[in-house]
């Protein structure tokens, strides 16, 4: 059996929506983004004018750094997640420090970022690691006590919840800003694009110029009041959406709901199939939280193992299942490693954790028979390795 890390779910929803941007002549930002925005704002209960869509997550950082000035100052980054709010920083003329994770939860710790924090720290970027929140309660206590702002990376979190509340509505999670991403294999995916949310009017506003070149008339209005003149207010980027993915979007939105279930049902079965095997610790869901069920992360305990994680991961691979790894942590990589003068030994938890984690295939098209040969395999390559 073949059975790959992901496969978006695609139905004629999509073709039919994708084929109307088509035929409409125009294929960038417009009309379509509009309504996709329309339908976000409805599903996320946020005012459409606190949201923009725009064309990935690590754009949407970019955009948010420069628009509150981030410049000189140092940001807090969790070791275990994504490169981009890294590169962002150092490409907006921060300083990312790197800090280490909670062990349960895999999210930003807030002792580290209590032994890291400075009088230049401006910001922390907490991640909603594979779909989980992060400490919030905690993370705002601090955040308030040395006057951070709150940018929230939340590539993982589009139908993640705290305390009944979905994530992206700032004002009422008490953060300044939270980003998502529609990458290929997200929860929401429209192959490439991101989503900015923030009730800071402020920053919404300068954010609707500098993503696209600091224009003061974006090219739908332009061709639409029939002038072809504009003023440049800002210096910007090019990060617009395209309408051939905001369609993509909108038929994806419409079925988001039916295909959370189907995830959450996964992930049940995935609880109750594996839920014998000592060898292997089971991803838990905060307290007070929905989980957007983006990734399935396991935990191999290796003293019960005669293997290793990344010979586990080859076995499976040989079964023809496909995982993978979130994240190879920061200080790992070469080029940050240097840069930023990191020392694998300042972040035990993230470096033991890492030893240990393998994400299974987790998305609304994987049948209950893939589901079960996964965790037969697993059960398998358990009885043959422990120790
Ligand atoms: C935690 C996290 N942050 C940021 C990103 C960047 O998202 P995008 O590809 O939309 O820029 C990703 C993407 O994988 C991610 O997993």
């Amino acid at each position: 059996m073949k059975i790959p890390f992901y496969k978006p779910p695609i139905t004629l929803r999509e073709y039919i929506e994708v084929f109307k941007t088509l035929k409409s002549g125009w294929l960038t930002t417009g009309v379509k983004n509009k309504e996709f925005t329309r339908l976000i704002s409805k599903y996320l209960s946020v005012n459409e004018e606190n949201l923009k869509l725009v064309s990935s997550c690590t754009a949407g950082l970019h955009l948010l750094f420069d628009a509150f000035e981030l410049k000189n100052s140092k940001i807090l980054i969790p070791s275990v997640t994504f490169i981009s709010p890294v590169e962002m920083a150092i490409l907006s003329q921060a300083k990312p420090i790197i800090v280490d994770i909670e062990e349960e939860y895999l999210t930003i710790s807030v002792s580290d970022c209590e032994k890291k924090i400075d009088k230049n720290t401006k910001a922390i970027i907490p991640t909603y690691y594979g779909g989980n929140p992060y400490d919030i309660d905690n993370v705002l206590n601090f955040s308030k006590n040395y006057n951070l702002i709150v940018i929230e990376d939340a590539a993982h979190g589009f139908g993640t919840e705290y305390k009944g509340i979905k994530i992206g509505n700032t004002a009422k999670i008490g953060v300044d800003a939270s980003v998502f991403s529609f990458y290929a294999t997200k929860t929401l995916q429209t192959g490439e694009g991101g989503l900015i949310s923030s009730h800071n009017a402020y920053i919404m506003d300068k954010i609707s110029k500098t993503y696209l070149h600091g224009m003061d008339k974006e090219a739908w209005k332009r061709y639409h009041q029939n002038t072809p003149f504009y003023d440049i207010t800002e210096i910007g980027f090019k990060y617009n959406f395209p309408d051939i993915l905001a369609s993509i979007g909108i038929a994806q939105i419409k079925n988001f709901e039916y295909y959370q279930k189907k995830r959450e049902k996964i992930w049940k079965t995935y609880q109750y199939l594996l839920k014998d095997i000592e060898g292997i610790k089971l991803p838990k869901i905060r307290q007070n939280s929905k989980h957007s069920y983006h990734l399935f992360v396991i935990r191999l305990n290796l003293e019960m193992w005669k293997i290793d994680r990344n010979k586990f991961i080859s076995l499976l691979s040989e079964k023809g299942i496909g995982t993978s790894v979130h994240f190879t942590p920061v200080y790992r990589f070469s080029k940050y490693k240097s840069l930023l003068n990191l020392k694998i030994s300042d972040f035990p938890i993230s470096e033991k954790v890492f030893n240990e984690i393998v994400s299974l295939p987790i998305y609304p098209d994987l049948s209950s028979k893939q589901l079960e040969y996964i965790c037969e395999s697993i059960k398998k390559i358990w009885k043959e390795f422990r120790k």
